[in-house]
């Protein structure tokens, strides 16, 4: 009786789940467009009379939303937008939470701290921010923005997507129509190019002649995830800033502060949880806890790992305990609940194992043969091999090495 109610309920968490990992996938899209969408909506009059674009269509191509939903009919991506508001009944807090300033970024107190100092000069050389995604690159820059033009920020700060798919040339374009348009007021504008690192060497030099043919003397801000991916020559024009994965100290913080605006009751355990699915990305934290929010009262350790699809790190441990011990089709079966039942992606799993293997507690020699399986199955993966087969692989070897 109380086994089938249990089950029951595993039943209905694992469909909840699966509903709010739909909806967050759906809301990331909205919420990572939102910024976005607002220099298109709501600034579209005034970006249209700035820029001599042709028509509407030209002018929005490079910002991020309409490259993201080139997909989707404007009508489905409304309904999309509505469907994930109306679920949570609220904003969506990527975006109602992104800080204002650089005093409120949290964890990067060198980089802000440094680019505070331009600001209070005034005087912005070009930058590069480079690092993974979610620790604030994009936040950071509109900041930027904001702190030098205040209100006046949108019309002087065009946001590009270098990844759009018509090229480097459009995107020439729409940066000398911008630099070239009259302004008031400020000495320079800014040009935020994302993704940088989207472009090929060829579109980079002739990005890096572009950056030098303005009168107004516009300052480029570029943002890549490797700065290896950006020739020398750009790099060298810029000041580099390197965004590494957040600390699980500023994770923490932001989780606590939305959780007691949000009036939301968070166990330390839930804190802990969603600073290790988050794994350093500030926008993954914050969007698990608002999915989780949306679970139940309380944010406890199990709803942030079913809402974000992380194993528990004793899951992962258990399976690799199992291979280790020559068991492989138990340590089969333990990957076979986590992929289909918990609905983890193999190379998350990969990356679960690559994070635990030194804190797990197994001899050197066997941490460190688990390190070079799984080497060898990330390459595979990365290359296009099946995630599963590659697990099962890495599991059997490890099974294998025992006897
Ligand atoms: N350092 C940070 N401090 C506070 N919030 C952050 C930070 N980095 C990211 N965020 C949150 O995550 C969201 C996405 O960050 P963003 O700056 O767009 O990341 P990216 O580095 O991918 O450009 C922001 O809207 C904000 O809510
Ligand atoms: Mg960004």
């Amino acid at each position: 009786m109380g086994r089938v109610a249990e089950r029951g309920e595993q039943v209905a968490v694992r469909r909840v789940s699966r509903e709010f990992t739909l909806l967050d996938v759906l809301a990331d899209d909205v919420a990572g467009d939102a910024h976005g969408r607002r220099c298109v909506r709501g600034g579209k009059n005034r970006a249209l009379s700035l820029v001599a674009a042709p028509e509407q269509g030209s002018l929005g191509g490079f910002i991020r939303s309409e490259r993201d939903r080139s997909n989707m009919s404007e009508a489905a991506e409304d309904d999309a937008d509505e469907a994930a508001a109306s679920a949570r009944g609220r904003e969506v807090w990527i975006e109602k939470y992104r800080p204002e300033s650089l005093a409120d970024v949290k964890g990067h107190e060198n980089i802000t701290e440094r680019l505070e100092s331009y600001i209070s000069r005034n005087d912005l050389p070009h930058l590069l921010f480079a690092g993974p995604a979610g620790t604030g690159k994009t936040t950071s820059a509109v900041a930027i923005a904001k702190q030098l033009y205040g209100d006046e920020w949108q019309e002087n700060f065009l946001e590009l997507n270098a990844s759009d798919q018509r090229g480097i040339d459009v995107v020439r374009d729409r940066i000398k129509s911008f630099a070239r348009s009259s302004f008031g007021g400020h000495d320079y504008r800014i040009i935020f190019l994302d993704e940088a690192d989207a472009l090929t060497s060829d579109a980079q030099s002739a990005l890096r002649r572009t950056m030098e043919q303005f009168p107004n003397n516009p300052r480029f801000i570029l943002s890549c995830n490797y700065s290896s991916q950006i020739i020398d020559p750009i790099q060298s024009r810029c000041a580099v800033f390197r965004f590494s994965p957040l600390g699980d100290d500023a994770v923490a913080e932001q989780v606590r502060e939305i959780a007691e605006t949000e009036g939301i009751e968070v166990t330390d355990d839930g804190v802990d949880a969603l600073v290790y699915a988050a794994d350093g990305d500030m926008r993954k934290a914050i969007n698990g806890l608002q999915a989780a929010a949306v679970m139940g009262d309380v944010v406890d350790e199990e709803a942030v790992f079913a809402i974000t699809s992380t194993a528990r790190p004793e899951e992962i441990k258990e399976m690799v305990d199992l291979a280790l011990g020559g068991d492989f089709a138990q340590a089969r079966a333990k990957l076979d609940t986590l992929i289909t039942d918990i609905g983890i992606a193999g190379g998350d799993i990969i990356d679960q194992l690559h994070r635990s293997v030194w804190e797990f507690d197994i001899p050197d020699r066997e941490a460190v043969r688990l390190m070079d399986r799984i080497g060898e199955a990330d390459y595979r993966i990365t290359a296009g091999a099946n995630e599963q087969v590659q697990l099962e692989a890495l599991l059997a070897s490890l099974a294998l090495d025992e006897e």
